[in-house]
């Protein structure tokens, strides 16, 4: 690592203990700042931030909600671009009651939503991790929201059924949702999923009878509570049958280019969207790794048709961008290497100790030859999830950031969890768990509860280190939980001394290799948090707390800058708990009385 000892990646700090502070918490000698937070400026003319004056307009020149995915793209060593997804609102949390009329709740939703670009000031000298927002007025600075447009490439753009009463070229969709997490690519964009977008549809009458299995294999069930088919009717389902095909995509966003149109791939498959990370195969090829996030849904990879241009000008720029346009897209098939063995549980036990075998990536479709038996190209991308179906992959459970690592080129990937395997979805030794234990409050019993309730982390070797091949080897490395239940697993590190961990999900490396783990959703009974682990050499699986968000919040983002001095995570919900107050003296964390914000944070070695 390039960032000698002063860094969070080197270790040896105390791990932050479970809690259930309002507070953001990081280790003995580390400092923290929110950067960004939900209605801040963007734009130099934005109006500053009043809970009781916001306007759909004000809100499209202001910091959006929900934080998520964090990229930071060095411009230089003083200054570097934040790019990060407003994945939701939380109307429960961000208005006053009776101030706003429902239409208006709902404009500044669509507006809170999407993603922001941010300049970025380094604060003291190179060698300092601590950062700040630049002035505003700079030529970077952006919202994209709910109404911003979008180009859609690749073979599915411009079929019929991603046409629209307002689009009838089926090329160009307004705005982005549900911007989960992401990835920085090697040519300078970042990459966003959109997932849970069955979300914004409603109905006002019948559905189109044609797409009945299509919806319901998305869970776009036209009873959206959000009611926007109120003041657009493109999410009336009864208007707009199509719409919701234009979203559930990867989406790309050129930072560099402030007047750049963002794109939609179609290439890389519509389901739910957790992210998309890139590898570069040893022959050139760009892979992005991705995952669906419903329970029992798959892992997916993209191989592009065309080879990555290292060389930095612009033609290169321009080819790259192209990258993600033609290619092949795989579903993952595993298969352990043990017989089927359950316990009194209905859990999977393992022969030889490990829950590992090997697997297969299963071609779906290539942009000009669809490999499922009387599938279209644009069938395939389009109605992903159900192509899929055909071929038998492995049902997972709830993936999330499936991520390569830069040191050691495996790719490791956040199982969240599944409270129905077990039940609904048969075990597996790759989804062993039908009963997993978890913890009301700190220090209450653990109890049992069914399925795999604190998740998993599983690593993918690609067979020769091939990232452009189909075949590969799995283990488990983490089976999450409290250390001190026996179904836990830290890839054989003692459990003594490691920090509890409960439903991964969003993933990053530093320069060293080391695995940073974002948590949503702990069921331990304390906040969320984001947790350290060496995945090779004798420390491999030692998960150690680096940090709680405040209570109610989960922990989105993480970023480990390239010089490892600078460990980024954004805080999304803060307040939604019972018993968060943020009126307390003690909190520091941004609020307005009832109105905590989520946003963005930066921390480093004092
Ligand atoms: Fe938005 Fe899969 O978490
Ligand atoms: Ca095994
Ligand atoms: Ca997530
Ligand atoms: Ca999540």
């Amino acid at each position: 690592g390039s960032g000698g000892t002063g860094t969070a990646a080197a270790g040896g700090w105390t791990p932050v203990a479970p809690n259930v502070r309002d507070n953001l918490t990081v280790p003995d000698g580390f400092r923290s700042r929110t950067v960004m937070a939900w209605g801040d400026k963007v734009y130099a003319d934005a109006p500053a931030f009043d809970p009781h004056a916001q306007t759909p307009e004000s809100a499209a020149r202001q910091f959006g909600y929900n934080s998520d995915y964090v990229g930071v793209l060095p411009i230089n060593d003083a200054q570097a671009l934040l790019v990060n997804n407003h994945e939701y609102t939380n109307e429960e949390l961000m208005f006053p009651a009776g101030v706003y009329s429902p239409d208006e709740i709902k404009k500044i939703a669509i507006q809170s939503h999407g993603l922001s670009v941010v300049k970025l000031q380094r604060v003291g000298g190179p060698t300092s991790g601590e950062w700040r927002a630049a002035d505003p007025d700079n030529r970077y600075n952006r919202r994209i929201t709910g109404t911003t447009p979008f180009d859609l490439t690749g073979p599915a753009a411009g079929d019929a059924r991603l046409r629209t009463t307002a689009d009838p070229s089926g090329r160009r969709v307004l705005g982005t949702f549900n911007n989960c997490s992401g990835g920085t690519t090697p040519w300078g964009t970042v990459l966003a999923g959109e997932e849970n977008f069955n979300q914004y549809f409603g109905a006002s009458g019948a559905k189109d009878p044609r797409y009945a299995t299509s919806y319901a294999r998305y869970g776009i069930t036209g009873t959206g509570d959000r009611g926007w088919k109120d003041v657009d009717p493109r999410f009336d389902l009864t208007a707009e049958p199509h719409e919701p095909f234009r979203f559930g995509w990867i989406v790309e966003v050129d930072p560099f280019d402030p007047t750049s149109t963002p794109r939609k791939h179609t290439m890389l498959g519509r389901f739910k969207h957790e992210g998309a990370n890139i590898q570069i195969a040893p022959n050139g090829h760009a892979v992005a790794y991705m995952g669906d996030d419903e329970r029992g849904d798959y892992l997916y990879k993209f191989v592009s048709a065309d080879t990555f241009d290292p060389r930095d000008t612009q033609a290169a720029k321009l080819r790259n961008l192209q990258l993600l346009t033609r290619g092949t897209l795989y579903v993952a098939r595993l298969t352990g290497d043990d017989p089927r063995a359950l316990d009194a549980a209905g859990s999977f036990t393992p022969a030889d100790g490990v829950f590992d075998g090997t697997g297969e990536w299963i071609p779906l479709t290539s942009d000009t030859t669809s490999y499922v038996e009387g599938w279209s190209v644009a069938d395939v991308l389009i109605d992903t999830r159900l192509a899929a179906d055909k071929v038998a992959p492995t049902r997972m459970d709830r993936p999330e950031d499936v991520q390569p690592n830069p040191v050691n080129g495996r790719i490791y990937a956040s199982l969240t969890n599944n409270s129905k395997r077990g039940s609904t979805f048969a075990v597996d030794e790759a989804n062993p768990l039908a009963a997993s234990y978890v913890r009301d409050a700190i220090g209450a019993p653990l109890t049992k509860e069914s399925g795999n309730r604190n998740g998993y982390v599983i690593e993918l070797t690609e067979a020769g280190g091939d990232h452009a091949g189909t075949r590969f080897a799995w283990t488990l490395l983490l089976v999450c939980g409290d250390p001190e239940s026996a179904e836990t697993w830290f890839s054989g590190f003692p459990k003594d001394q490691v920090s509890p961990i409960s439903c991964p999900d969003n993933l990053a490396f530093d320069s060293r290799g080391n695995l940073w783990i974002a948590t949503d959703g702990n069921v331990l009974g304390s906040n969320d948090g984001l947790f350290r682990c060496p995945v090779d050499g004798p420390s491999r699986g030692r998960v150690e707390q680096f940090l709680t968000v405040p209570l109610g919040a989960e922990t989105c983002g993480p970023l480990v800058t390239h010089d490892d001095r600078s460990v980024w995570v954004a805080v999304q919900h803060p307040g939604e708990a019972t018993g968060s107050t943020f009126d307390s003296p003690a909190s520091t964390w941004p609020h307005t009385h009832d109105f905590p914000r989520p946003g963005v944070v930066v921390t480093w070695k004092a």
